[in-house]
C-alpha cells in the first residue's frame, strides 16, 4: 500500500534542485569562455553515442551549445525555483568561463562576474548555492596538449582554478564538490565515461584500466588539495567527494555471486575509500601489484591523501545494478558492460534505468558504514518522455510516484537508520540537455521547458504536475508526501 506519510526532517535539511553548467547554461561561446569537452560532444540517442569531435563541425550538432539558455533566463529561472520552495540550488562552475583554455595564470574576470551575480541572485531569491567544481567540462585544450588527467600538471591548473572560486565565492557558497561522479570512469566505453571525466584520449597502446588509476589518483591529490586549500580560506566552507552510487547486488545468494558483488563495489567505490579515509585500500595495491600496473604514488602525495580528505560525501542515485560470478572464482574483474544482468525484481526507466527506492537506503548504510561521514545526495531523478498536453501541461505522474518513493527511502535512512544528510536536490529539476545521450526529449524536470534535441522551440517554461507535489514536500519539510 502506498505510504503517504512520511517523516519530517530538521528546518536546516536543503532541499533543492541540480543541474551542471554546461547542460543548461548555453552561451558556449560568450565573455571570453574557453572549448570545453561538453562542447565538442555531439548529440546521440539511447543507440548511438555520442562522439567527440576534435574540432567543432559544421554538420554536427552539439547541444550544450545552447543548452536551455539558463546562461541569459537565470532570473527568472531562478524565481520559478524560489516558487518550488528550494533553499538550496546545486549547479556547476564552466571551467572554461574562469580558465578558458585552463591553463592560463590569471582568470578571466567576467567569467567570475557571471557567477557572482548568479550567487548574488540566489540568495536574493533565499537560495543558497551547492557548487561542484568539475562536472564533465575541462577545458579541451587541456585533453588535446596535456592528455588530461594522466599528466601531473593538471592538479596544478586544477588548483589554481579552486582557489580562485573558493576566494571569490566563500562568503556565498558554503558548500563545494571537486569531481562530478569520480567512480564513473571504471565504465569504460567510448567515448565516454573516461573523457568526461578525466579528458584521455587513449592510444593503441594504452591500458585503458592503468590509465584510468592513474588519471583518478591525480585527481584525488587535486582534490586533496582543494580541501586544504579551501579550509585555509574559509574555515566554514565544506568540501565534498561526488561519488555515483549505484549498488551492485549478486543476482542470488550462491557464494560466488555474493562474492562478486561484494568485489565489485570494491572496485567501483574505492574513490570513497581514498576521498574519505585517505588512504589505498590494500585490494587494491595487491591488484595493481598483479596486474604489473605502476601508478606513480609518492610518500609525498600519501600525505596529501591524508591531510585533505573529504568533509563529506555527496552522491548520485539513480538505480541499483545485479551481477553474477558466470564461473569466475574470486580474481576481481568486474565489467559493467558484460557484468550487470537484470534484476527481476525492478523495472526500468525507457532508457534501460532500473529503478530501486530501496537501493538508495541500502546505499546510504553502505556507504556510512564504510566512509563516516555526513552525506549529501545530490542528484536523484527519473529521465522520461513527458508530454505537453492540450491543457498546456504536463501530467508527470510516473515522476512523482518514483520521488515519492525515494523520498520516503532517503527519510527513512536518516530517521530510522540515524544517517547524517544534508541534504537533497533532484537532478534537473529544469529539464536540460541529457549527459549521456545529449537529447532534450530524455527530461528529468519538474519545470518543463519547451524545446527539442534541436534546440528548436519557444524555451517557455511550464511547471509540471511534479512541480506542485514537490513544493507541497518541502512546505512540509518531507512529512506530506501524498499524491
Ligand atoms: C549523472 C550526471 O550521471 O546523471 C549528470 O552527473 C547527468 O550530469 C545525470 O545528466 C543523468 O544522466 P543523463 O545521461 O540521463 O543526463
Amino acid at each position: 500500500m502506498k505510504e503517504t506519510k512520511g517523516y519530517q526532517l530538521t528546518d536546516d535539511f536543503l532541499w533543492g534542485g541540480a543541474v551542471a553548467a554546461h547542460q543548461l547554461e548555453g552561451a558556449w561561446q560568450e565573455d571570453g569562455k574557453g572549448v570545453s569537452i561538453a562542447d565538442v560532444m555531439t548529440a546521440g540517442s539511447k543507440d548511438h553515442p555520442r562522439i567527440v569531435t576534435d574540432t567543432v563541425q559544421d554538420d554536427q550538432v552539439y547541444p550544450n551549445h545552447w543548452g536551455i539558455d539558463f546562461y541569459h533566463q537565470y532570473p527568472s529561472d531562478l524565481k520559478l525555483f524560489a516558487d518550488m520552495g528550494l533553499n538550496c540550488f546545486r549547479t556547476s562552475i564552466a571551467w572554461t568561463r574562469i580558465f578558458p583554455n585552463g591553463d592560463e595564470t590569471k582568470p578571466n574576470e567576467a567569467g567570475l562576474k557571471y557567477y557572482e551575480d548568479l550567487f548574488n541572485e540566489c540568495h536574493k531569491n533565499g537560495i543558497q548555492p551547492v557548487v561542484t567544481l568539475s562536472h564533465f567540462e575541462m577545458p579541451y585544450h587541456l585533453v588535446k596538449e596535456y592528455g588530461g588527467w594522466r599528466n601531473k600538471k593538471l592538479i596544478e591548473f586544477f588548483t589554481r582554478f579552486a582557489k580562485v572560486c573558493f576566494e571569490r565565492f566563500h562568503n556565498q557558497v558554503k558548500y563545494w564538490m571537486t569531481f562530478n561522479e569520480i567512480n564513473n570512469q571504471t565504465n569504460w566505453h567510448d567515448p565516454h565515461p573516461l573523457l568526461q571525466n578525466s579528458g584521455l584520449i587513449l592510444e593503441d597502446d594504452d591500458n585503458w584500466e592503468e590509465a584510468m588509476f592513474q588519471a583518478a589518483h591525480n585527481e584525488f591529490l587535486a582534490s586533496a588539495q582543494a580541501v586544504t586549500i579551501a579550509h585555509q580560506i574559509d574555515d566554514q566552507l565544506q568540501v565534498g567527494a561526488m561519488v555515483a552510487m549505484c549498488p551492485i547486488y549478486p543476482l542470488t545468494a550462491k557464494p560466488e555471486d555474493i562474492l562478486k558483488a561484494q568485489r565489485a563495489m570494491e572496485y567501483r567505490y574505492y574513490f570513497g575509500d581514498v576521498q574519505a579515509l585517505g588512504e589505498y585500500p590494500q585490494w587494491l595495491l595487491n591488484y595493481w601489484k598483479r596486474h604489473d600496473y605502476e601508478i606513480d604514488i609518492t610518500d609525498e602525495d600519501r600525505q596529501t591523501l591524508k591531510s585533505g580528505v573529504v568533509d563529506y560525501i555527496g552522491f548520485s542515485y539513480y538505480m541499483s545494478f545485479a551481477t553474477e560470478a558466470k564461473g569466475q572464482t574470486n580474481e576481481l574483474t568486474f565489467d559493467e558492460d558484460h557484468d550487470l544482468v537484470n534484476n527481476p525484481y525492478l523495472e526500468k526507466s525507457d532508457w534501460g534505468w532500473q529503478i530501486d527506492p530501496v537501493g538508495l537506503r541500502y546505499g546510504m548504510n553502505w556507504m556510512n558504514d564504510r566512509w563516516h561521514k555526513p552525506q549529501f545526495i545530490v542528484e536523484n531523478g527519473f529521465g522520461a518522455y513527458d508530454q505537453l498536453t492540450d491543457d498546456g501541461q504536463v501530467h508527470d505522474d510516473y515522476r512523482i510516484k518514483y520521488f515519492h518513493d525515494h523520498i520516503l527511502s532517503m527519510e527513512k535512512a536518516v530517521v530510522e537508520d540515524g544517517i547524517d544528510l544534508i541534504g537533497y536536490t533532484p537532478w534537473g529539476h529544469i529539464d536540460l540537455i541529457s549527459a549521456s545521450t545529449g537529447e532534450m526529449k530524455k527530461r528529468y524536470g519538474m519545470i518543463y521547458v519547451d524545446q527539442d534535441d534541436l534546440g528548436h522551440g519557444s524555451g517557455r517554461r511550464i511547471k509540471k504536475d511534479s512541480f506542485f507535489w514537490y513544493q507541497k514536500v518541502i512546505a512540509s519539510r518531507g512529512k506530506d508526501l501524498s499524491y
